[in-house]
């Protein structure tokens, strides 16, 4: 303990000269002795080019690709995936659109490293298999670049914890991009929370429900197969973020609320050999293959000032898509799955009936989907991908902390390593490590943002 406090004082310290601006803004003053205890909104001097190196060009690693080379003031240097058409397609997409030719590594699993370790690089984003998110950060952080990746952040608590550690030793961002939290109807909820309109919040339901039988079992969607093996070696909640990330938002989760435990519980394995029976043949592998994940996992978490929040895990079942989005607070609720809709006592117009969501937006849209609508028009998963590309260059050119950080990104994966054990426990509760070591009792939360 007393390590980790000498560490964090100095870096608190050493962090004063260059971030006066965010002190400042949190409505600290800069002293010395109050930074002791209170912990500082992450941040770095302004960059004014920001230069990229993107590991992972798959499905999403080409989404933001496509983002960030429309994005005023980054510079996307080089470029490293195992297979090495799709460096090439991404090299020649970026060269028809006027830029110049970023440098491509792809010498095998590991030559991130060497991209990361020659080229000159302010930050470095990950769109890889998740067992490589964590590794590829730290070798970022540790080479004085700032690290971006795709959700979740990590696959295990110590994974977690290292990034936290690394992060706070260099002084490196580790951003946890979890788009969802930029989606219209999410940042229109953000939006409510914030104003009061809910009420104090009481309890919250979300998750990642989507069948994705076909793409896990398919032999090409994902490189190497890298999704079922997750489903093959872990009965866990594999992706809790995209329901998580809003709700934590909400529910100001690190910045001066908690998680506290939780307690999970799966159900029966049925839908990836039901499915693998009836489109590839009874006897095939992948039909007579064990495994782990079972087919519904639920979540409850309970949060330090008393909220629940359901989380589900489906992708093994025939169901149309949801991430639930519920938001329960004293003075009424709003839902964004199957339907938009919203109760709240006195102000909807019957006692006890939903109303439609639609006929909020007008007045409670959040500023920063009015700002950035156009902009984003077209963009991945309904322009939610661009908006939160955008976000993390402004951030940075800016040099504000980014709207999500190594804690967020830490506590909203480790619901993955603490669901397996749960599980494994007879849903024994779990309690959630404090990635912040208290700071979350101080930090303030996360304002209303524009773009
Ligand atoms: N936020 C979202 O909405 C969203 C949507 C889809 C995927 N994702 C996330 O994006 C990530 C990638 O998913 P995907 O669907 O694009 O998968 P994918 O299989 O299409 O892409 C992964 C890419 O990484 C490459 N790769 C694998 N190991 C590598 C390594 N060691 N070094 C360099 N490159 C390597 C593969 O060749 C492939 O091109 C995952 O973390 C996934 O959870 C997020």
């Amino acid at each position: 303990m007393p390590e980790d406090f000498n560490r964090r004082d100095f870096l608190k310290t050493t962090a004063t000269a260059g971030i006066g601006l965010s002190i400042g803004a949190s409505g600290l003053s800069g002293c010395a002795a109050q930074l002791k205890s209170v912990p500082v909104p992450f941040t770095v001097p302004p960059i004014d080019t920001v230069r990229m190196g993107f590991v992972g060009l798959g499905h999403q690693g080409s989404n933001h690709v496509r983002n960030f080379m429309n994005i005023e003031g980054v510079k996307i240097v080089a470029l490293c995936d195992i297979v090495p058409e799709k460096i090439d397609t991404t090299q020649e997409r970026l060269v028809e659109a006027g830029h110049p030719k970023p440098t491509g590594y792809s010498n095998g699993h590991e030559d991130f490293r060497r991209m990361i370790d020659e080229e000159d690089l302010d930050l470095v984003f990950t769109a890889t298999p998740w067992k490589w998110h964590a590794p590829i950060c730290v070798a970022a952080m540790e080479n004085g670049k700032h690290a971006a990746t795709e959700i979740p952040m990590a696959i295990t608590l110590d994974e977690c914890w290292q990034l936290v550690d690394v992060s706070e030793r260099t002084n490196r961002h580790c951003v946890a991009m979890e788009n969802c939290c930029y989606d219209r109807t999410e940042l229109m909820i953000l939006n409510m929370v914030r104003k009061g309109l809910l009420g104090e919040l009481l309890h919250a339901e979300c998750g990642y429900l989507h069948d994705l039988r076909g793409l896990k079992l398919s032999p090409t969607f994902y490189e190497e197969e890298w999704r079922i093996k997750h489903s093959i070696a872990r009965d866990a909640d594999l992706y809790p973020t995209h329901g998580l990330g809003p709700i934590t938002q909400c529910m100001n989760i690190n910045r001066g609320n908690q998680f506290d435990f939780l307690v999970s519980m799966s159900c029966s394995t049925r839908g990836l050999n039901l499915y693998a029976a009836g489109k590839f043949g009874a006897d095939h592998l992948k039909a007579v293959q064990e495994y782990a994940l079972g087919d519904v996992v639920n979540t409850l978490i309970q949060t330090k000032l008393g909220q629940t929040i359901l989380i589900t895990h489906d992708t093994n079942t025939p169901r149309p898509y949801s991430r639930k989005v519920l938001v329960q607070g004293t003075k009424g609720l709003v839902r964004k799955y199957p339907e938009q809709k919203i109760y709240i006592e006195g102000v909807s117009s019957r006692s006890d009936q939903w109303e439609d969501l639609a006929d909020y937006y007008e007045e409670w849209e959040h500023p920063l989907w009015s700002s950035m609508r156009e902009r984003s028009r077209g963009a991945g998963h309904g322009g939610m991908d661009y908006i939160e590309d955008f976000r993390l260059i402004q951030c940075l050119r800016e040099g504000k902390p980014t709207d999500m950080d190594v804690y967020d990104g830490a506590s909203w994966s480790a619901v993955i390593d603490l669901s397996e054990r749960s599980i494994a426990g007879r849903s024994r509760s779990m309690e959630f490590p404090d990635f912040t070591r208290g700071a979350w009792q101080d930090r303030e939360p996360l304002g209303i943002i524009e773009g």
